[in-house]
């Protein structure tokens, strides 16, 4: 067998002015992920660009979007933060088309699983295809942790299960305790066809709000230990879970990557903002001045360990430029809360499940 190591000159080159021709023609025309061309892409480098064909949907569409999401209903005066689209560096998203992404998910369960974020992603989803297909019937139904959206037609299951650690807290004689290295709650996820996970924002969590009392690795029971080391340990045992439960061929599993919160306006040049609330505009540009959460560093040296395929939603920068995109206090709470942690919908999640189409067409 020969193998050419080298192509010839004139083949490479050729390649080149092919590949420069179809990037430029994508990026020209608005034809979707080019990225796939060059094999290149990076998806999540880029910045928002004033578009206003979006959003995909309005928020009224979707009668089922909870209460803390709902921005419009709870009385936030402006609009501008939903007509952005998210523009990578290198190539064009294809616009979203929930009918295109039923087909290729039938007969197919899609599960998020995880907190508050995996929620907002998951209402996100539900209404994007929701309101391309507005006739296509539906039902929705909730066992225990699990909320499941079934597109009747399509045999389409879109799920959420609540599971904030991913790990277990079991109530025990001497109270709850997190166990960093115990998964029993991964019985939900077998079965799935595809699996897109998160945790980060409880890690922190301290005082009468902190839903634990002893923390657990191996034998050792502790009142408490370093948080990130905690959450490090957690994510190992799930990488475990993975590489030991899912057949690649079979199962597509995503991380959705670490959702960053917008309470200190030192981080993007404005120390006197007060958090969140009024901001009416990105971030402009591609960098954010505050730079990235520590817990996308120890995520991504987690992934990187695994021996399992697992796709990383890396969401944290296209989301740090949306200062402007959480409820502050048009969310859960109303005027007594400052939420700048989950998102408005129509909004930043529907860019990650845009995103997430492009991944899997
Ligand atoms: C939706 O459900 C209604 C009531 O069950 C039924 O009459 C209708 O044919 C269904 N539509 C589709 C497109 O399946
Ligand atoms: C906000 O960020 C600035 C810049 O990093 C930092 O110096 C300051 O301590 C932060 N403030 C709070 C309340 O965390």
């Amino acid at each position: 067998m020969v193998t050419r190591l080298r192509p010839s000159l004139s083949f490479s080159s050729s390649c080149v002015v092919l590949l420069l021709v179809l990037v430029l023609v994508g990026a020209g025309k608005g034809e979707g992920y080019s990225g796939r061309v060059g094999g290149r892409c990076d998806l999540f480098s880029g910045y928002w660009v004033r578009d206003e064909s979006y959003p995909l949907y309005e928020e009224s569409t979707c009668q089922f979007v909870q209460h803390e999401f709902s921005c419009e209903k709870n009385g936030r005066p402006d609009r501008i933060y939903t007509h952005y689209r998210w523009q990578p560096l290198a190539c064009n998203l294809l616009r979203f088309n929930g009918r295109d992404f039923l087909k290729k998910m039938m007969g197919k369960s899609i599960m998020f699983v995880g907190d508050s974020l995996s929620l907002n992603q998951w209402q996100s989803l539900t209404c994007m295809l929701h309101s391309s297909l507005p006739n296509s019937n539906y039902t929705l139904t909730r066992l225990g942790s699990v909320s499941i959206f079934t597109f009747t037609e399509y045999k389409v299951k879109v799920m959420v299960d609540r599971n904030v650690y991913l790990v277990d807290v079991v109530k025990e004689k001497i109270g709850r305790v997190l166990k960093l290295d115990s998964i029993e709650s991964s019985k939900l996820w077998n079965g799935v066809d595809m699996l897109i996970f998160n945790t980060w924002h409880w890690w922190y969590r301290r005082g009468p709000t902190q839903p634990w009392d002893y923390i657990k690795v191996g034998n050792k029971v502790m009142k408490d230990m370093d948080r990130m080391k905690a959450f490090e340990v957690a994510l190992t045992t799930w990488g475990k879970w993975v590489d030991a439960n899912i057949d690649a061929s079979k199962v597509q599993v995503f991380f959705q990557g670490i959702s960053p919160s917008h309470y200190n306006g030192s981080l993007w040049g404005d120390p006197r903002a007060k958090g969140c609330l009024r901001q009416l505009t990105p971030v402009p540009g591609t960098k954010y001045p505050g730079g990235l959460p520590e817990a996308v560093a120890v995520l991504k040296s987690v992934l990187q360990k695994m021996k399992q395929p697992v796709t990383l939603l890396d969401i944290t920068t296209l989301s740090l430029l949306r200062k402007d995109a959480h409820p502050s206090i048009y969310g859960l709470a109303g005027e007594m809360g400052m939420d700048c942690s989950h998102w408005c919908l129509a909004g930043v999640p529907d860019t990650w499940n845009e995103i997430l189409y492009n991944l899997i067409l």
